[in-house]
């Protein structure tokens, strides 16, 4: 692509979450979070679908991976450097709220947690690189998930209350852009990371889900309402995991069912947060499932009050659905489902790689909600080998990158207003599903292994000095 797509001022970086990079577990009276009790390795994934996961250590048995992340805890200095040499305009990241409220429901906040995010905010600053502040990704305070049950109890809205209000309060000088809760939408699949429970029993799954969401709704919303108040100019988001569902075939019945697929996982969501409304298909699928949310008096004006200024999301994969699935075909879709597209090939972990999709993604949410978008998440998990000579030639994440980001311009070519990119793993993290340090998305490469080995030093791959370029010539030079 050489001319110029991309709106002048557009936020180029890259985006991380506190659980998987931050490390310092029990450092600054941080308390202990839900991805401090996920092991590390495939392990995790079993975990993660089944009922009745306990959330104990058990380190006989696991590795606890996330405890050390990448120790950006200790080293954001010299990381945020290296984000500032690629020339990142903003830098994704979330709070580790069990470091500002160890419990999640102290009355008041610990000093050295929200001490640790000035410094990280202030350094950003030097560099003119303007913090995205995800306030909630998939690392609910393990207390509130052990005496509460998480965000299934409704309890758990009041302690966001005061936590979202003590950032705003305390950041309101220093960041503008605000993100509520990761992958809100991916809450039904896999309950446990967002709302922090697991279901009693794969039968009260959805029911026990879309109560914790009607929380989280409630919840997202007054933070919006709250950092207006505080913050004047703040743009507060809401962040979606998106999947377009393409339908295998031409039968209507199949296309009936890609496109009530599509409606649940990628729109009931973000009608609620957009539009301030529970979508026109609820009531429907609500009565047809047999769920019913309790909710309080007001909050359905709470919601309609707190729509959001923009809509970030995640953007890894399609799914092809189809209604009936062979015995052959089950369990052959991606992560999310789905049945094999025999036209995409996949990562080392399966996952579709699509570029159009993103293409048609940012043209189904632009053409539903007709706001701001940001792709606040992207990008390829491999495995990266550093070669004799000490580089590392990941040429492979280059083309997967370049081919995205090719389809952002079309998207914006097509009339969709993107504000911003922020690849996944902009420094190589902890995977969230499998707990793997080996599924690498970064442009810098970090010394440390699955085994636990390694120096955590940081080198760049031959991807940094692209990503450099991308920026500095604002998406024309690909
Ligand atoms: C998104 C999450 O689902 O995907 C991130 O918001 C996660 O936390 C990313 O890391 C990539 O997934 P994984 O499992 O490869 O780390």
């Amino acid at each position: 692509m050489t001319e110029q797509v991309f709106k002048d001022g557009f936020l180029w970086g890259g985006a991380t979450a506190a659980n998987q990079f931050e490390g310092g577990y029990d450092e600054g009276g941080r308390g202990l979070n839900l991805a401090d009790v996920l092991p590390g390795g495939k392990a995790r994934l079993k975990l993660l679908a089944s009922s009745g996961f306990d959330f104990e250590m058990d380190t006989d048995k696991y590795s606890y991976p996330n405890h050390e992340g990448i120790d950006f805890y200790n080293r954001y200095k010299e990381d945020i450097a290296l984000f500032a040499e690629m020339g990142f305009k903003v830098f994704r990241m979330s709070i580790a709220w069990s470091r500002i409220f160890p419990n999640g429901d102290e009355l008041e906040p610990n000093e050295e947690g929200l001490a640790f995010y000035d410094r990280v905010f202030d350094e950003l600053a030097k560099y003119d690189i303007e913090p995205l502040v995800t306030i909630a990704h998939y690392e609910t305070p393990l207390h509130l998930i052990k005496e509460y049950g998480g965000w299934k109890n409704r309890k758990l809205v009041e302690f966001f209350d005061r936590y979202a209000e003590t950032l705003f309060t305390r950041y309101k000088d220093k960041v503008k852009y605000w993100l509520t809760f990761n992958e809100i939408n991916g809450a039904t699949h896999m309950p446990l990371f967002g709302l922090g429970f697991s279901p009693e029993s794969p039968e009260t799954r959805l029911q026990e889900s879309f109560q914790g969401l009607h929380h989280q709704f409630v919840a997202s919303a007054r933070a919006v309402k709250k950092a207006h108040e505080i913050i004047p100019g703040s743009q507060v988001g809401c962040m979606l995991i998106y999947a377009p569902v393409y339908s295998f075939d031409s039968n209507p019945d199949n296309v009936m069912h890609a496109r009530q697929e599509a409606d649940l996982f990628n729109f009931f969501c973000g009608d609620v947060h957009v539009r301030g409304a529970y979508p026109y298909f609820a009531d429907r699928y609500f009565e047809e499932n047999e769920i019913s949310i309790e909710m309080e008096d007001g909050d359905l004006e709470t919601i309609q009050e707190g729509t959001v200024d923009f809509i970030s999301f995640s953007y890894y994969m399609s799914r092809t659905d189809k209604k009936e699935k062979t015995p052959e075909e089950l369990g052959q879709g991606n992560l999310i489902g789905g049945v094999k597209n025999p036209f995409l090939e996949a990562s080392d972990w399966g996952w579709e790689i699509d570029p159009v999709g993103l293409r048609i993604a940012l043209n189904e949410l632009y053409g539903r909600y007709q706001v701001p978008l940001m792709v606040v998440e992207n990008g390829l998990g491999a495995h990266d080998k550093i070669e004799e000579d000490g580089s590392i030639q990941d040429d492979y994440r280059i083309d997967y990158l370049r081919e995205h980001i090719r389809e952002m311009g079309e998207a914006v070519k097509d009339g969709v207003d993107l504000i911003g990119y922020t690849s996944w793993g902009c420094i190589d993290l902890v995977s969230a599903s499998t707990g793997e340090y080996s599924k690498r998305y970064g442009f810098i490469y970090v010394d440390k292994h699955d085994d636990g080995s390694g120096t955590m030093e940081r080198r760049k791959k031959k991807s940094f000095d692209w990503y450099k370029q991308v920026i500095e010539s604002n998406g024309t030079k690909l």
